[in-house]
């Protein structure tokens, strides 16, 4: 079976298992040291072991290889920096680690930091072969602290990703722009559920709003739009400026683009002047996809208009297909909202007034609680400003009869 991360960059769909879980032996050390990052990082000893020799990116082949390697690397480079929390991070990336990331990076066309495709499209292998992709069967393959939560939290996203999967295929098939308008709704089970809201609201289940407030969070958090990391972090042998990176966030992920493309729905091109700059944030998370999936939602940018297609041609069942589609795409962002409320608002608020005490076995937080990063995403947006522009902007989308 092939490689989860090379299918999903292949053909955008998470629905393979990463035969590759291991990297090659010369970097047998990088992938042992990562396999223990949570209990490294709680015990707060992996700076301090992180003394090795500076290995070169150059012994891995294959996308396959790169992707598993981009993944090591960029845990690594989270749990290094972010091991003591928010007011401990290091401002200096250590050459034996900074180097093999830019390479690797490079190589792969993708930012030197841990980003949507690292943390959920290529870190999930299956517990028992041939057994289907539940989360019951479902295992991270490089975990940071967190514990159950952030095992919950990654491979819940994994599945939202999955749940897209039916309305992705349609919309890269060949029929006329009638029939692929017509089956959408279906294919993403509309009426049953709309788009993947069942799947995000799941996230309730599965991941405590304490644990990924005060545990979780920090070590998705960037050096870009970062009051914890204002100047950049300087990754040593790479450059000797600080270089600065928005941190892991969903908003990378190819899916909810590839909807709005197709959909019509331009958060740029028509936004008001208060929210361009709420836009240009959403635009620039292109820049933190694997390349072929930045290519792939580019290319349903650039084809012919559905919106127009169904506009121009007065049918009515057709309008209301189409506004199935927008209003499940809006659903999605309300609930999403309301999840944000809950895990980070409502954590902060009970984190600040010491209540909510994460469960046992997620570790301890590192350092207190974040505390700059109650206004802002991980990406680095204003969070609600961000998310209910987005929302609005999705709604007005829909075709008026
Ligand atoms: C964006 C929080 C789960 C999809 C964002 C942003 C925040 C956020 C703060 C703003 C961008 C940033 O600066 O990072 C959360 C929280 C979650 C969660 C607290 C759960 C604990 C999910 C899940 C998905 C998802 C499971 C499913 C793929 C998105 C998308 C965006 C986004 C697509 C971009 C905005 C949009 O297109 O509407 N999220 N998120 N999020 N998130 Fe989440
Ligand atoms: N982007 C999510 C957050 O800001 C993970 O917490």
């Amino acid at each position: 079976e092939p490689c989860g991360a090379q299918r999903l960059t292949a053909s955008l769909s998470p629905l393979s298992t990463p035969t590759e879980t291991e990297l090659p032996a010369p970097y047998g050390l990088w992938m042992e040291i990562a396999s223990s990052l949570p209990q490294l990082i709680a015990s707060r000893q992996l700076r301090s072991l992180w003394q090795m020799p500076q290995l070169s990116a150059g012994d891995l082949s294959g996308r396959e290889e790169l992707h598993l390697a981009h993944l090591v690397l960029s845990f690594l480079t989270m749990g290094y920096l972010w091991q003591e929390g928010e007011e401990g991070a290091v401002k200096v990336l250590p050459r034996n680690l900074a180097v093999p990331f830019w390479e690797v990076s490079q190589r792969l066309g993708l930012p030197p930091i841990l980003s949507h495709a690292d943390f959920v499209l290529a870190n999930w292998k299956r517990k028992t072969p041939g057994r289907p992709l539940e989360i019951e069967n479902l295992d991270p393959i490089i975990s940071l602290p967190g514990g159950e939560s952030l095992r919950g939290f990654i491979l819940v996203t994994l599945l939202v990703e999955k749940a897209a999967v039916p309305g992705i295929k349609v919309l890269r098939s060949r029929k006329p722009a009638g029939a692929r308008v017509r089956a959408l709704p279906r294919c993403c089970h509309l009426s049953a559920q709309p788009l993947t809201v069942y799947d995000l609201i799941s996230l309730l289940d599965y991941v405590d709003p304490a644990v990924f407030y005060s545990v979780i969070r920090i070590f998705l958090s960037g050096w870009r739009d970062n009051p914890a990391m204002p100047h950049g972090l300087v990754y040593q042998g790479v450059s000797e400026e600080p270089l600065a990176y928005s941190g892991g966030s969903a908003a990378q992920s190819s899916v909810l683009h590839a909807f709005d493309e197709l959909l019509g729905i331009r958060h740029s091109a028509e936004s008001s002047e208060s929210n361009a700059p709420l836009a240009a944030f959403l635009h620039r998370m292109r820049d933190y996809m694997p390349p072929p999936h930045r290519a792939f939602v580019e290319e349903i940018q650039r084809a012919p208009s559905l919106r127009q297609h169904v506009l121009s041609s007065g049918n009515g069942k057709l309008c209301a297909a189409f506004n199935q589609c927008v209003s499940a795409l809006t659903d999605f962002r309300t609930h999403h909202i309301a999840i944000v409320t809950k895990y980070i608002t409502t954590a902060a608020a009970k984190a600040k007034a010491g209540r909510g005490e994460p469960a046992d076995g997620a570790g301890p937080p590192p350092g207190k609680p974040p505390s700059l990063l109650e206004a802002k995403g991980t990406g680095g947006s204003h969070i609600f400003r961000f998310l209910k522009s987005v929302r609005d902007t999705t709604r007005e989308g829909m075709i008026s009869a």
